[in-house]
């Protein structure tokens, strides 16, 4: 089984500020640069055989490159813990637009659709027992954070290595943005 999921790696001048936001927040799991992207939709353990009709259905999915600024800090927060902060990515009508043929290829090859709003984010840091009250200080610190634009020419499918030091992450396929239609 492989566990899989499609998104933007992030390119190394954005993973290099974004390295600059690690440190000051006690508890936190720092995401490792090299990991750092942009999930366009979590797919989960999948066998081999659906992981090749999601990279052919992937393979067919159009789109023109388009530029990507991150712009300010939040925190994804369930059950009154923070569970993850992360910087938000802004772009123009193309990302939303990406991340919805990308749904649509992953519904084609035989995915439940995902019924959560796309929230386009990076996440930079996971928690595991983080009252909000001690993460505040830390977004209000870094909320004026900024940078790009980056330009996205391609994403990615993902394969995920769990592991003890953390996840690794592994591009198995790489999709430029190239057609004319996109
Ligand atoms: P994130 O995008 O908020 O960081 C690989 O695990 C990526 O898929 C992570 O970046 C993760 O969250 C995203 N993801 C979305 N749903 C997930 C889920 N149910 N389990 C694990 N990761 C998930």
């Amino acid at each position: 089984m492989l566990r899989l999921f499609v998104g933007i790696a992030l390119p190394e001048e954005a993973r290099a500020v974004l390295a600059a936001l690690a440190g000051g927040l006690p508890g936190a799991r720092w995401v490792a640069p090299e990991n750092m992207h942009l999930t366009l939709r979590f797919v989960g353990e999948v066998d081999d055989d659906l992981a090749e009709d999601l990279d052919a259905a992937l393979a067919g999915v159009p789109g023109a490159p388009f530029d990507l600024t991150l712009n300010g800090l939040g925190a994804f927060e369930s059950r009154n813990r923070v569970r993850a902060v992360w910087v938000a990515a802004e772009a123009g009508p193309e990302l939303p637009a990406l991340q919805a043929r990308v749904e649509s290829a992953a519904v084609r090859a035989g995915f439940a659709p995902e019924s959560r709003k796309f929230m386009p984010h990076v996440t930079v840091a996971r928690l595991k027992n983080a009252p909000s009250g001690k993460v505040t200080p830390y977004l209000e610190r870094n909320g004026g954070f900024r940078s790009g634009p980056f330009t996205v020419t391609d994403f990615q499918l993902f394969r995920s290595h769990l592991g003890k030091a953390g996840p690794r992450y592994e591009v198995l396929a790489d999709y430029p943005l190239s057609s004319r239609n996109g």
